[in-house]
Formats: C-alpha cells, structure tokens, sequence
C-alpha cells in the first residue's frame, strides 16, 4: 500500500513539517549521530520523500552510499534538486519491494512513512521488506505516529498548544480530525510486535514529541 503525495501536499511538504512536527529537524539531524557507528556505510531511506534525512547526513554524506526509494514522483523531483551533485545518492521511484536482493544494506530509516499503512499486514510488509535488505545487527531508525487512542487525544491537544502561533486554528483542527480519523497509528506494543515479526530486534522508544515517536532497532 502507498500514500500519494501530490500537489500541494508534495510542494508544500517543506513549510508544513517544520510548522507542525515540534523539533523535527533537531530529530532529523539527530540520525547521522544515531548511525555514526556503522562500519558498512550503505544507508537505505524507505520513503525519502523530499530527501530531509539524507541531506541531514551533512559532512558525513560524501562517505556513504545512500539508496533513497519513494512512490512519490513530486516528492522525488524535490530530492533530485536537492541532491543534485551527490553521485553517491541514488534515488528511485517505486517502493522497497522494487529494490533487488543482492544488495544489503548497513543501515535503514523509515520516517514519517508507517502510520500511512493500516495494520492489515501493510505495515508488516514493508517492514520486512526493509529488514530483508538489511545486513544482521544493521540499525533500523523510525520516526512515527504511535500510541493508543487515549495517548493520541491527549497528544494532539498539546500539538494544537504547541503550534497555534505558527498555523491557522482551522488548519489545526483539519489535521487532528484527519490524524484521528483517517491515520493508521499503533500502539507502542502493536508497533514492538510489527519490528519482531518483521526480523528486528525488539525496539527502543529514543525520542517522542506529542503524537511522534522515534524508534530504533537493528535486524536480526
Ligand atoms: C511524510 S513523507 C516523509 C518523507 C521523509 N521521510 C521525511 O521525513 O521528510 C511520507 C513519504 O512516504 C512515501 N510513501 C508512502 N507510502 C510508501 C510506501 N509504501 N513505501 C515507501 N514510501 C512510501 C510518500 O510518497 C512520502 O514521500
């Protein structure tokens, strides 16, 4: 299953998650210390998007090999520009599925991408299609919704707290509805069973703000 973003939501992906999504660049920019220690410099980003993770390696980019796969052709063109002298980035469209086998890689992230999937065996795909990639004891990085139903309601009315001075009160009040009605987040324990059975070890919760946790784990 895949997320289309498109139009608007592509052009101006940018401005919304740095309005929205509290402290995002400071998580964004916490990776590269998170995978500083990985020998084999060969980084998998599922669902690049518009390429904020990997230009985030910064001083590190030139010494990694970087695969960045999206569906999103709109979001992809605003990776290519981005990156547009990096030659040892390689961006594709598609999804993970689409990668070949023969490549493993030493490290993965997945942000902002699973709470788009519903937990119908979607989220588990892509997850172990992910770990398949993965070399053992390589760390896997996530960025997500999480939580039950009573976490999320609680959280979304800190978010609104946290980002009214920065977004319209109805464009606040359109996101909560269409994060509680139309988003497909899990709990904290829904989302460890996903890693476990997908092939990684059993995660740690290394970061939240409000509605957003970060994950990390390693394949098995
Ligand atoms: C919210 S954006 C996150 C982009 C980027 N990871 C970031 O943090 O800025 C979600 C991205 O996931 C992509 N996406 C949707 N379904 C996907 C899937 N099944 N596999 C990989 N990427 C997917 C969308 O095209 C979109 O670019």
């Amino acid at each position: 299953m895949v997320e289309i973003f498109e139009g608007d939501r592509a052009s101006n992906y940018e401005m919304f998650v740095d309005a929205w999504i509290p402290n995002y660049r400071e998580f964004i920019d916490s990776v590269p210390k998170l995978l500083s220690g990985v020998r084999e410099r060969n980084l998998l980003v599922a669902g690049c998007g518009t390429g904020n993770e990997i230009l985030a390696l910064g001083d590190q980019l030139s010494q990694w090999k970087v695969t960045g796969v999206d569906p999103s052709p709109e979001m992809l063109s605003q990776a290519r520009e981005k990156l547009e002298d990096m030659d040892n980035v390689t961006l594709l469209g598609g999804q993970v599925r689409d990668l070949h086998m023969t490549e493993q890689f030493g490290a993965a992230t997945l942000l902002l991408v699973l709470h788009f999937l519903k937990d119908d065996g979607s989220k588990l795909y892509l997850l172990a299609e992910i770990a398949k990639r993965m070399e053992v004891a390589a760390p896997f990085v996530m960025l997500d919704i999480t939580g039950s139903t009573w976490q999320i309601k609680r959280n979304l009315e800190v978010l609104r707290n946290l980002v009214s001075n920065y977004i319209p009160p109805e464009e606040i009040q359109g996101r909560i509805e269409r994060i509680e009605g139309e988003l497909h987040y899990v709990t904290e324990e829904r989302l460890t069973e996903l890693f476990m059975q997908a092939g990684f070890e059993r995660p740690v919760r290394f970061y939240q703000n409000t509605i957003y946790m970060g994950w990390y784990s390693r394949k098995v």
